[in-house]
């Protein structure tokens, strides 16, 4: 039996023969591949034209080396469907038409079939799958109902979630029955990418770090356990989220098999309290991609160092790669993480 990639190796803790790397946003506008493609689409028609989505999901593999695909699409795609209309503007990032602000408007949803509202999503990831090689899985992906929601009730991008805590706090029902609706929808968009041929996903809960743990405990957590448990157990999921140091043991208490970690937590410190029987993925600055080379292998070495060599680690930054980036320092930055994990070598 031909044995399985490194990345999917690591996110089950079985050894590896060194330590996988990919990056989240490393397809986009750092690289002039992707920005080619770009100037031809918006953002969303490249979203929704699958041999262009899949063009500029293979280019990372190509030109950085790294061990996963992440399939080109974005969080919000699903907020359409719900029919909350989306745009993109450039400079100003996604705007939302209709925003949820009530129970009345969260109750009165549409029920949305993923096969077919975002068959486009689907058809992507069947073009890209048998371009990959065998050692490069390729990785779906989803937002988490909370930072949904909060894209769904603040109508866009935010600082303090004002309109999301009014509603939490105000009127908890219309709160719950959104997370409620968006952890189905969820659910189910996920396990048509897994059935479409992703080999892991990633749920992606960006915002949720605004909210304090005991919250999180009461009112996200729950939902989380659920989406979690309805998805198809074959698949590893990747449970991602940022500003989350001070109630890690929660996140991973919430589910996934690999607990994403940002920068604002050292590896060996976010790894003990989630405890080594899970995978972690992580933890790199993205912001150290902007120094020189020497850095970015120093810092490397460093991470490496604290991960100990443990089955289980999944590097990666601790949020996407920033559009500033040097391309030069993020081929380097895989290739030192290849060079000084390989096992058996003093790097
Ligand atoms: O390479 C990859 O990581 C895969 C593709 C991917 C994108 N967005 C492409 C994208 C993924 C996994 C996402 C997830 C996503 N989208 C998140 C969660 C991760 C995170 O960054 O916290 C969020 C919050 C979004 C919502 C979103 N999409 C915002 C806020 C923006 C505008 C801000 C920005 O960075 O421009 C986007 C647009 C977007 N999504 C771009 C890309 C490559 C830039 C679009 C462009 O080409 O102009």
């Amino acid at each position: 039996m031909p044995s399985l990639a490194p990345f999917l190796l690591a996110c089950r803790c079985e050894p590896t023969p060194y330590t996988p790397v990919w990056l989240m946003r490393q397809a986009g506008r750092y690289l002039s591949e992707y920005r080619a493609v770009r100037e031809r689409f918006s953002f969303l028609e490249l979203c929704k034209t699958p041999s262009a989505a899949a063009e500029v999901t293979l280019q990372p593999v190509d030109i950085l080396g790294v061990d996963a695909a992440i399939l080109f699409a974005d969080i919000l795609l699903v907020l359409e469907p719900l029919g909350l209309g989306l745009s993109f503007t450039k400079g100003d990032g996604p705007h939302i038409a209709h925003p949820v602000r009530t129970a009345e408007q969260a109750e009165r949803l549409p029920r949305v079939d993923v096969e077919d509202a975002l068959s486009f999503v689907l058809e992507t990831i069947r073009l890209v799958k048998p371009q990959l090689p065998k050692r490069v899985p390729l990785i779906g992906f989803a937002g988490a109902p909370f930072t949904l929601a909060s894209y769904a009730i603040e109508g866009g991008g935010s600082r303090n979630c004002v309109h999301t805590k009014r509603l939490l706090y105000g009127h908890p029902q219309a709160f719950h029955a959104l997370m409620s609706r968006l952890v189905e929808v969820t659910a189910d968009y996920l396990n048509a990418q897994s059935r479409a041929g992703v080999d892991a996903v990633q749920v992606f809960d960006s915002w949720v770090g605004n909210l304090a743990p005991d919250d999180y405990r009461a009112s996200v957590l729950p939902h989380m356990r659920e989406l979690f448990n309805r998805l198809d157990p074959s698949v590893p999921a990747i449970h991602f989220s940022t500003g989350t140091s001070g109630f890690i043991e929660l996140i991973a208490a919430a589910g996934g098999d690999v607990v994403g970690l940002d920068w604002r937590i050292t590896l060996d410190e976010g790894w003990q309290r989630i405890g080594h029987h899970r995978a972690v993925q992580g933890n790199l600055d993205p912001g150290v991609l902007l120094g020189p080379r020497q850095v970015i292998r120093e810092r490397v070495r460093e991470l490496l160092e604290r991960a100990g060599g443990r089955p289980g680690h999944v590097f990666n930054l601790g949020h996407g790669v920033l559009p500033e980036t040097p391309r030069d320092n993020v081929r380097a930055l895989v290739d030192a993480v290849h060079e000084l994990s390989t096992r058996g070598t003093s790097g």
